[in-house]
């Protein structure tokens, strides 16, 4: 019979699983300290296509995910026995990637009697600044960039934040894979920009509209329309253009933005601790602009290693560590969820913790 018990302990050894795009990933933490995390990656086939196709990310977890949490375990030096819980991503994402690691973390926790916790990824995105600063406590005020969401949060507890502005239309991510392709760099986008933005300058103008929406909020279609529409009346007219001005532009106008409001956050908040999660935030021109600007304004920052904010099971890890301490577990009946808001945490208190 399945009947875990989650016990009160101060560094549980989670096991996370993640596999919710195009990467099967599983990581063994101790309280916040990171004992192994593991990644086998579907992008190079995912190249050929220009983008991530759900089916091939689909099969390429279920022939990973097995070795994958092995290794982990193994490269963590712990045995099976001495996890406390497992955490896996169960949405959102491509349902059937997100049905192979769901699938695996029931059984696994199940043949193991072990409690499940479900975990919303982009918590987990949100939960990897913790891994890196072992004092880090709410409040912080928290930029999230990834391929699918830009906001800015007031995390207010490690159980509560506040979604103080988001993006209108396109994610930075999703901006940075389109103007990608347009200038015929290959998928992911965002780490080729950077790349090409090194031997450019920001020269070519471009539009201000990121700073209207109000508030927090953010737009990112016109920036990307205006990018495209530069480089094809460049090309309609036989003109040549510097692709790496082109990227150099995009990339702080992009960007920019996200800083500016990040930090006009924490001072109007009256906040003095600013994080940062989300593939976008491995990139090296904002990480710089975030420690300048928080410098600048005597704010701290805490950013996540770059391993732990493009997608990796060890977050997943440490937003099951959040649940862990709320007592939240999910059973057996644990499905995939395509879409989910980015306050859902499925988990209730069924199974308080042992005391
Ligand atoms: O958080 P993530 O790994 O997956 C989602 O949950 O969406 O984010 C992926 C996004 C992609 O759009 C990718 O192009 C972008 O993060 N990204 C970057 C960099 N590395 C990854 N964008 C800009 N610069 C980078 N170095
Ligand atoms: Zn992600």
């Amino acid at each position: 019979m399945y009947s875990p018990v989650l016990e009160k302990k101060e560094n549980p050894i989670i096991l996370g699983i993640e596999s919710s795009c195009d990467e099967t990933a599983a990581a063994v933490i101790c309280g916040r300290k990171v004992l192994s995390n593991e990644i086998a990656s579907s992008a190079d086939i995912q190249a050929l296509y220009g983008g991530v196709v759900p089916e091939i990310a689909s099969r390429a977890h279920t022939d990973a995910i097995a070795k994958v949490v092995e290794k982990a375990v193994q490269n963590a030096g712990i045995t099976y026995d001495e996890i406390d819980a497992v955490a896996v991503t169960y949405g959102a994402g491509l349902l059937g990637a997100l049905l192979v690691g769901v699938s695996f973390a029931k059984a696994f926790a199940f043949a193991l009697n072990k409690p499940l916790i479900a975990v919303n990824h982009i918590r987990g995105h949100l939960a990897a600044a913790y891994l890196c600063e072992n004092s880090l406590q709410p409040p912080f005020i928290t930029l999230l960039a990834s391929g699918g969401h830009t906001a800015v949060l007031h995390t207010k507890s490690e159980a509560e934040f506040e979604i103080l502005g988001a993006t209108l239309d396109d994610a930075v991510g999703e901006a940075f894979d389109k103007v990608a392709r347009v200038l015929g760099l290959k998928y992911p986008g965002g780490p080729n920009i950077e790349r090409l933005a090194k031997d450019g300058e920001a020269v070519i103008p471009m539009p201000k509209m990121l700073k209207g929406g109000g508030g927090y909020n953010f737009s990112y279609s016109g920036l990307k329309t205006a990018v495209i529409n530069y480089c094809h009346t460049k090309e309609q007219k036989g003109e040549t253009y510097d692709k790496a001005d082109v990227a150099a532009s995009f990339q702080s106008a992009a960007l920019d933005v996200l800083v500016e409001k990040t930090v006009s956050a924490a001072k109007e908040k009256g906040v003095t601790c600013v994080t940062a999660g989300g593939g976008v935030v491995a990139n090296g021109y904002l990480r710089q602009a975030l420690q300048t600007a928080c410098q600048k304004e005597g704010l701290t920052l805490v950013l996540p290693e770059r391993r732990f904010c493009t997608d990796n099971a060890a977050m997943i890890a440490a937003e099951g560590l959040v649940q862990y301490s709320l007592g939240n577990v999910a059973d057996m009946t644990l499905n995939a969820k395509a879409s989910i808001p980015l306050s859902a945490t499925l988990s209730t208190p069924q199974n308080p913790i042992k005391k």
